[in-house]
């Protein structure tokens, strides 16, 4: 089986136009056909808006003939204006086929894949910060923009405490199967933004988690995939391969074409 990874596709925010959206779909499907895969997993970003990410899975589902499940990011979780919990756009995901959390997918006799959004504990920051000076979530003249867009009831370090006691749980069902763990949030420090850096010594705290180190131990994890970082980067480490498959921002882009950019992000695991 061929599975096909992405993640942090963004795609409302391509010259900041929605119109830009059908160029997504079309190079996504194009990259799904060309490569055989069986399944697509997106380790979330897709947009800003619920009906934006919803629509385009459900597009590129049908017109590439694939299944597709995915994890939302952090951005899928945005309100324009919060008018309600995050936890019930959240809930709202969790209630859809394609979406991973709480709904772990079995592959086969050997293979299953679970996923959650996952959260930031803060955990990945420099030291130097103390905790009441990261949860202000401001720095150096800048905001991280999750503090307008998202509103938990609780703070991100419980946040992640529950989301990852959620996956937990999903495992233990599993039955022992060799585990595709998806994740928006970075479950390794491996992937933070090498430090000392001017910004990210406090915005990596807004990066990772340290929640999974213990599931990892505790089940068999083989791949860990998540997205959030727009790095596009892979390793192998205690039996584990962690791959961020991020397509990123266009202006991070090394070309101006989205074909060449998607089938560089774009990463195949065979099971
Ligand atoms: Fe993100």
């Amino acid at each position: 089986m061929r599975i096909g990874i992405i993640s942090d596709l963004h795609i409302d925010r391509y010259n900041n136009s929605e119109d830009n959206i059908p160029l997504y779909e079309e190079a996504l499907i194009a990259e799904i056909k060309d490569r055989n895969i069986d399944l697509l997993l997106i380790a979330g970003d897709i947009s800003n808006s619920y009906e934006l990410t919803m629509d385009f899975i459900r597009t590129v589902a049908e017109e590439s003939g694939t299944e597709i499940k995915f994890v939302p990011g952090n951005h899928d979780l945005w309100q324009k204006e919060i008018t309600q919990d995050t936890e019930e756009v959240l809930k709202r995901y969790a209630e859809q086929p394609e979406c991973l959390v709480e709904r772990p997918y079995i592959v086969n006799e050997e293979w299953a894949i679970a996923g959650h959004t996952g959260w930031y504990d803060y955990t990945y920051a420099s030291g130097e910060f103390s905790y009441d000076r990261l949860e202000k979530r401001a720095y150096y003249g800048g905001t991280w923009q999750d503090k307008h867009n998202i509103a938990w009831r609780y703070s991100d370090v419980e946040m992640s405490r529950q989301f990852s006691q959620a996956v937990r749980e999903d495992l233990e069902s599993l039955g022992g199967r060799k585990i595709i763990l998806v994740t928006h949030i970075v479950t390794s420090k491996r992937f933070r933004v090498p430090m000392p850096h001017r910004l990210f010594d406090y915005y990596n705290a807004f990066i990772g988690t340290s929640d999974f180190n213990a599931i990892c131990n505790d089940f068999p994890v083989h791949y860990s995939i998540m997205g959030h970082v727009h790095f596009r980067h892979s390793l192998t480490e205690n039996g584990i391969t962690y791959i961020c498959p991020c397509l990123g921002y266009k202006r991070e882009w090394r070309t101006d074409d989205i074909r060449t950019e998607i089938g560089n992000a774009f990463y195949v695991i065979e099971i």
